[in-house]
């Protein structure tokens, strides 16, 4: 198939791109970072007035997974205006371009639609209530979706891994700095349930294998503090794991509102899937696998020219 990536200099978006290419054809949008990337890319701003119908034009993909988003809350909080046009409305114009052109269309979306106030997981038909910009404009732009495709998947993800720039991750925060003998804090209090990007961004490619439509919860399936997920990273790299302080995200300088429970079933995949979804133990291995590989560096490469 022929694949289309939207923000493949992300953290999502390079390591789908570098999954899928073992079987797929991928074409990347990117706004400059991606100097020598191993699958074709295609440069846009996909804020400029014709870029996208240029993209769909030059590309032509059988399937487009859109990971371009801002995905930063305190950015979104800042910026209201171009967080709407990122996550809400670009979202539902290339879902209904998509829809047109019989392309198999994913959103991603976010764990964050909803507010934590539930004491128990959370399942696709519990109702999100967004806390702040960017988990309303997410949400808003997973409307948009379904509204102009209801082919579309949409997937809320949680995700850690390593990225083009070596600091996108919670994962690569942990390993960073305990590899410095650095202190950190770990948030105590924000239950959430990780998942291996590599593992994320497997499993997009299979549900668009197996044709699947509707909302999913793609996300790890054990659900733990951040703060624990540190200590588990540090256990497995080896690292001091002391160096790990359990705080209150109540108390750190973040301003946007963070929520604490997002505990997210995802027993709707596994039963469509017909397989259990990979475990954290598995994910955090290949995590470590993949350090010890050179697999940071490699990823790290595709933002410069290669030497010859
Ligand atoms: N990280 C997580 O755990 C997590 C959790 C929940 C949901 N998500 C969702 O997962 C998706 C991917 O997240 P991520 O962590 O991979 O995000 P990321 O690392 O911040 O990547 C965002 C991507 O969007 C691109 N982008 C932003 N504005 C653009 C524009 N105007 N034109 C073209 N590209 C643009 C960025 O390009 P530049 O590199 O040029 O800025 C980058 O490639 C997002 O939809 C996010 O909301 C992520």
């Amino acid at each position: 198939m022929k694949l289309l990536i939207t923000g493949a200099s992300g953290l999502l978006g390079v390591n789908l791109a570098v999954e899928a290419m073992r079987a797929h054809k991928v074409i990347g949008v990117d706004r400059g970072k991606l100097k020598s990337a191993p699958f074709q890319v295609i440069q846009a701003d996909l804020l400029e007035g014709s870029a996208i119908n240029s993209i769909m034009d030059a590309s032509q993909p059988d399937w487009l997974i859109h990971c371009a988003a801002l995905a930063n809350l305190e950015q979104c909080e800042e910026h209201p205006d171009h967080a709407r046009i990122l996550n809400t409305e670009i979202p539902g114009e290339l879902a209904n371009i998509c829809a047109k052109k019989d392309i198999r269309f994913v959103h991603i979306s976010t764990d964050s639609v909803f507010d934590g106030t539930k004491e128990s997981i959370y399942l696709e038909e519990d109702e999100p209530s967004p806390p702040g910009v960017y988990s309303r404009t997410k949400l808003e732009g997973e409307r948009a979706v379904q509204k102009a495709n209801p082919q579309a998947i949409i997937a809320r993800v949680n995700f850690y891994g390593w990225s083009l720039g070596g600091r996108r991750s919670l994962g690569e925060f942990f390993v960073n700095n305990l590899r410095e003998g650095k202190s950190v804090n770990g948030f105590a209090d924000v239950i959430f349930c990780p998942m291996l990007v590599n593992d994320t961004a497997r499993l997009l490619l299979e549900m668009l294998q197996k044709g699947l439509s509707g909302l999913y919860h793609v996300v790890g399936t054990q659900a733990m503090s951040k703060y624990q997920f540190g200590v588990e990273v540090a256990r497995t790299f080896g690292l001091r794991e002391n160096l790990i302080s359990p705080q209150s995200v109540e108390n750190s300088s973040l301003t946007a509102k963070r929520s604490h429970n997002l505990w997210l079933s995802t027993h709707k995949l596994s039963t469509v899937l017909g397989h259990e979804i990979p475990a954290f133990s598995t994910g955090l291995a290949e995590f470590y696998t993949q350090f010890q590989q050179g697999y940071p560096q490699k990823i790290g490469s595709y933002q410069h020219f290669a030497a010859f």
